[in-house]
């Protein structure tokens, strides 16, 4: 099965923890956006949710299929979020921020109850590190902050538009991309990165996902977090 039929069907698996009435988080990214597509749908046919997007790009997508919006400023905590991931492991850590929403995205899963993440099998991986950690810095301390992620083994990238300019998160910061191949301690890695100044946010998602839809082939696989 494509990798698209893969998103769409581990999206479609991941209504059913939506209730009625509930404000729902909407994630950022193509299998979010078949979760945004599909929620849509449900919301034509009488479904009531509101929406907290990650993104700018998931707003505008929910906005125009008819989703009801809210936000973090009205409405601080989120039943369900339903996002996608670049990567997860067997503990259910994730790396996230290959779309370029990260900070948003991580923002919003810190205010939600139940985290549902959406991923075709590619996404699943033994130890995370072979796809680049993205990790949102102030301009500012761009350079100081590279050469640190260096030390700790990293070659790194400065995210870029196709035209050669710095990539510009929703936030208006920068996004290194940090290629470690392996990330044998993504929980130490993660408090490194988090005591960096000049760092916004990284792409290490630990203990946040609930639960990990992956569809692979024709099979849905339903993993939790045990702690
Ligand atoms: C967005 O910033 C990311 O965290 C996405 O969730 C991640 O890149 C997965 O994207 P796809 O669903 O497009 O693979």
């Amino acid at each position: 099965m494509a990798n698209d039929q893969e998103k769409e069907a581990a999206a479609r698996a991941s209504l059913r923890f939506v209730k009625d009435g509930q404000i729902v988080g909407l994630g950022t990214g193509s299998t979010a956006a078949y979760f945004i597509q599909l929620l849509g749908d449900a919301v034509k046919n009488g479904l009531h949710v509101r929406g907290i997007p990650t993104s700018v790009r998931s707003r505008q997508q929910a906005a125009s299929l008819g989703i009801p919006l809210t936000t973090l400023d009205e409405c601080q905590q989120i039943d369900v979020t339903v996002d996608g991931a670049d990567e997860v492991d067997p503990e259910l850590r994730l790396i996230k921020g290959g779309g370029g929403a990260l900070l948003r995205e991580k923002i919003v899963a810190s205010a939600t109850k139940q985290l549902v993440i959406v991923v075709d099998a590619s996404k699943r991986v033994p130890v995370l590190g072979r796809f680049p950690l993205p990790v949102e810095v102030i301009k500012f301390a761009q350079a100081v902050v590279v050469k640190k992620i260096e030390a700790l083994g990293a070659k790194v990238s400065l995210r870029q538009e196709a035209d050669g300019n710095p990539y510009l998160t929703d936030e208006g910061n920068h996004l290194l991309d940090c290629r470690f191949e392996q990330i044998p301690d993504a929980d130490s890695l993660a408090r490194q990165l988090s005591d960096m100044p000049g760092i916004v946010e990284h792409g290490l998602f630990i203990g946040m996902a609930n639960v990990v839809l992956v569809a692979d082939g024709s099979e849905l696989v339903e993993l939790r977090r045990e702690h």
